[in-house]
């Protein structure tokens, strides 16, 4: 382990520009469960059920029952672990440009990183179906469900469901990063939905070196990663660091 994280040090000093993409598990030590795996949140409500774009227009009540009530509760209450924290560390350091994240809980912002794509949107607002105006999560009066917006309309979160298209300035700045970069870091995602998991493959194409963090192998980790860190996001990111001997 010491050598492969010697040798993406390594990469990380000889790239002039690294990104990261990042998934669930970056925040599992923050207390957000994943979305796949054992005691995932896809193991206990169906997606298609409850976050299929269909399902919410059809019965809203049902899908801010059964998955966003929660979901607002847990991520009002997490905190940036050392994974987020270290990922803000390297941007500090200017050893990290972007990041893409498809997490909606604002944790690499909260630990500091100032340049994030939101792939999936953000959990911090909702907006209204009916007159389009923002309004953030934590004003949401949810005495009525579904909550409402003061004219009325149906409130959504400004974050994707499946059936939905990825915001076009997310999707374009995305891929054009991937082309570009030297470095990509996969941290903590299962690489299984489109298109997020197109990145690493855009950016090996381009010639660009992809190491993985992640406890366990993903279909990304035979075919394109040169350079699998197996483990936790914190604990790995941390040997990381202490390698590069960043403050
Ligand atoms: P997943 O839940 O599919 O995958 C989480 C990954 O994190 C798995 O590969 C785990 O092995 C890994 N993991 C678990 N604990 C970890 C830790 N402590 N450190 C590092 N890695 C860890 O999550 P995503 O890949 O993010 O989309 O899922 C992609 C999308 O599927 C989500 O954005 C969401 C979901 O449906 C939408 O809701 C639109």
């Amino acid at each position: 382990m010491n050598k492969l994280i010697k040798k993406t040090a390594d990469l990380i000093l000889s790239s002039k520009k690294t990104i990261a993409l990042t998934g669930a598990g970056i925040s599992v030590e923050s207390g957000i469960p994943p979305f796949r795996g054992k005691g995932s949140l896809w193991d206990k409500i169906d997606p298609m059920e409850y976050a299929h774009i269909n399902s919410f227009l059809k019965d809203p009540e049902k899908v801010w029952k059964g998955l966003l009530i929660e979901m607002g509760e847990i991520i009002s209450q997490a905190v940036p672990n050392d994974g987020h924290k270290r990922l803000a560390l390297l941007e500090k350091n200017q050893l990290l440009d972007t990041i893409i994240t498809q997490n909606v809980d604002g944790l690499h912002q909260f630990a500091g990183n100032t340049d994030v794509i939101e792939f999936h949107g953000s959990f911090a607002w909702q907006r209204c179906l009916e007159c389009h105006k923002p309004l953030e999560t934590t004003r949401v009066d949810l005495s009525k469900i579904p909550p409402e917006c003061e004219c009325g309309g149906l409130l959504r979160p400004d974050c994707i469901f499946f059936g939905e298209m990825i915001p076009e300035d997310s999707l374009w700045r995305s891929r054009k990063i991937s082309e570009e970069c030297d470095l990509m870091i996969v941290v903590g995602t299962s690489a299984v939905v489109q298109p997020a998991s197109m990145m690493p493959e855009i950016a090996k194409k381009h010639g660009a070196s992809v190491v993985e963090i992640n406890p366990e192998e993903t279909p990304l980790t035979d075919r394109i990663t040169d350079c699998f860190l197996k483990g936790d996001a914190g604990k790995v990111l941390n040997q990381l660091v202490s390698t590069l001997g960043i403050k």
